[in-house]
């Protein structure tokens, strides 16, 4: 009987969600799992030849008069996980598609379902199994899976999967970004197997406002929609008996005694949920996350976020990064800060790097890169947007250090930017009631003499308002400037400073005015933070930015080339005088908040 995928897309559940439900498979690295990680083939194919060319038939000639014109096995490999700009240096601004070839071998198993997931593509992915379409997808910061139960073989099998990285105005992001446009199979490729019904995806939190509740719901795909499922929290006496609907979908509410997570005790429990003999584990913290006027709540006490923000670039090495090693180099640099919060700048960086933070007890801002100018009257764009943010939120649902969703930074006021974005607000809300909704904010106006004034009308659907300003960078205003500087922000809610900063090489030293040397970089940090923390809603900050990074708009020879040198650390791990300046003064946060 052909194999029925039927993917629940109900989510009438009042509590939880209204969009269509993402396919993600949850928790991937906690099922029984091939990778497909290593050497794949290349072609790079400029002129997207490979369509015509059928190249996903993977096909050698049949005799000496039939013309075949590209051959995998005679073509260069490329590493996955891996961007292929940081892996050939002839490779280093293409952008363009290129075709992956993977061939493997598997052995069938009955009342076995099997899915190719892939942990991102950037930017556009089209796959192929042994010559078959089996999906595509866009967005370079998801992850994605598709079944291929029916298509593929016992014994050798070939993968062909074209990505392009192509950059259009209509695309999230869009066309211009202060970063690198890396293109690849940049995370994990694994070929998934999973029993006939499966919990596809779950949700085990605290209840919203919560301390002794925890709640949620489980999915099922496959069959047996009307079937059972065991939730098991051993480390907290927690045995039970979840039913699931004819969707396959079912909810639990459960009184518990709990130890809740925070920065200071990022105590992870197991979580286990079984059914039809099958079960998954996960590691599951519980803290509640709340806005109270100008306050952000942590399990009920106030906090103050003492964080830096990062992009998923690879130190030493660059390129984008993917592995534990890459998270644990620039998350222990987080943490080496005295930071208890940490901005992923500006898309959905990888799971092991929001696991990790769920280790090392850091509290996470995770966003989608409706970066910049956008098509905000193109609803392919909203809709583009929404399916990303659905699937950002989807991965990280069970992640107890993401306690923020940004829809957006650094985005113009513009009506129909207000329309597209206040879509995604209510998204993130339906989506997840139990985190707060962000976005970085940078319209600010000089209201008097030393008065800026944030003014921004996305400002009134937020939780908590993210807010970017690079005086005395971008502005012309002086340090003394800084210092003489008030802010208002005229919304009752809690204003974290997503950036500021200003850019040094290192080594670079020199006069605290100069712009551009280590000193003048170390004075901003001492200045800007002296003037932010006046603000009466100052909830924390995440300073621009933990390591220098690649971009294609930093063009100054011999101090940018090609890098944004915002960094308090250089690309090869050389911490900055502003390293230093910063972890003084949280450490000095820290000692007096006594957490
Ligand atoms: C912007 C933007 C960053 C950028 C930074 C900079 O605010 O959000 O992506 O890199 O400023 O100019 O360095």
């Amino acid at each position: 009987m052909k194999r029925i995928l039927i993917i629940l897309c109900v989510l009438a559940a009042p509590v939880f969600g209204a969009q269509a439900p993402s396919t993600l498979i949850a928790n991937v690295s906690g099922r029984t799992t091939m990778s497909l990680n290593g050497a794949w083939r290349a072609i790079i194919d400029p002129y997207e030849t490979g369509i015509g060319g059928k190249f996903y038939e993977n096909r050698k000639p049949r005799d000496k008069r039939d013309l075949v014109e590209y051959d995998f096995d005679g073509s260069p490999v490329l590493k996955v996980p891996g961007d292929w700009n940081s892996q050939r240096a002839d490779l280093f601004f293409y952008e363009g598609p290129v075709w992956y070839r993977k061939t493997f071998s598997y052995r069938k198993r009955e009342h076995v379902r099997e899915f190719i997931y892939f942990g991102a593509a950037n930017y556009k992915a089209a796959a192929y199994l042994n010559g078959k379409k089996i999906g595509e997808h866009q967005g370079g910061f998801t992850s994605f899976n598709f079944e291929v139960t029916d298509t593929l073989r016992n014994g050798e099998n070939f993968l062909v999967v074209e990505v392009n990285n192509q950059r259009t105005k209509d695309e999230v992001p869009s066309s211009n970004t202060d970063f690198w446009n890396y293109g690849g199979l940049t995370r994990d490729v694994s070929l998934v197997e999973v029993p006939e019904t499966f919990v596809q995806d779950y949700v085990v939190q605290l209840t919203r406002g919560s301390l002794n509740e925890i709640s949620g719901w489980v999915r099922l795909n496959g069959a047996a929609q009307t079937s059972q499922v065991t939730l098991e929290i051993p480390g907290a006496g927690i045995k039970k008996l979840i039913s699931t609907d004819s969707e396959g979908f079912g909810e639990f509410r459960i009184p518990s005694k709990i130890e809740l997570w925070s920065p200071e005790n990022p105590k992870l429990y197991k979580v286990s949920l079984s059914t039809g003999g099958n079960t998954i584990t996960d590691e599951i913290g519980f803290r509640s996350i709340e806005a109270r006027g100008t306050k952000l709540i942590l399990n009920g006490k106030p906090i103050v976020l003492r964080g830096v923000s990062m992009h998923e670039e690879a130190p030493f090495r660059g390129g984008r990064a993917f592995s534990q090693e890459d998270d644990q180099t620039l998350l222990g640099w987080v943490k080496e800060l005295h930071c208890n919060f940490v901005r992923l700048a500006h898309y959905p960086h990888n799971e092991s790097m929001t696991r990790l933070a769920d280790r090392l007890g850091l509290i996470v801002w995770s966003e989608i890169p409706v970066y910049w100018e956008t098509a905000w009257e193109n609803t392919a764009t909203l809709q583009n947007a929404e399916d990303q943010l659905r699937d950002m939120i989807s991965r990280d649902h069970n992640r107890a250090s993401v306690a923020f969703w940004s829809v957006a930074n650094e985005t113009p006021v513009t009506p129909a930017r207000l329309t597209f974005l206040k879509v995604l607000v209510g998204d993130a809300r339906k989506l997840d009631s139990t985190r707060l909704v962000t976005a970085a904010l940078n319209h600010a106006v000089t209201s008097a003499p030393n008065t800026k004034t944030l003014a921004d009308p996305l400002a009134e659907f937020l939780d908590v308002i993210g807010l970017n300003e690079y005086m005395a960078w971008y502005t012309k205003d002086t340090f003394e400037d800084i210092d003489r500087t008030k802010w208002t922000i005229p919304y009752d809610k809690p204003l974290i400073v997503s950036e500021f900063g200003a850019g040094a090489p290192f080594g670079n030293h020199g006069e605290a005015e100069a712009i551009w040397t280590e000193e003048y970089q170390a004075s901003m940090y001492d200045h800007q933070i002296k003037m932010l923390r006046q603000i009466p809603s100052f909830a924390g900050m995440s300073p621009w930015v933990l390591m220098d990074f690649h971009s294609p708009r930093r063009l100054l020879p011999g101090t940018q080339d090609y890098m944004n040198r915002k960094g308090l650390i250089s690309d090869r791990g050389q911490r900055k005088k502003a390293f230093y300046t910063l972890q003084e003064i949280y450490r000095g946060m820290m000692e007096s908040s006594g957490h």
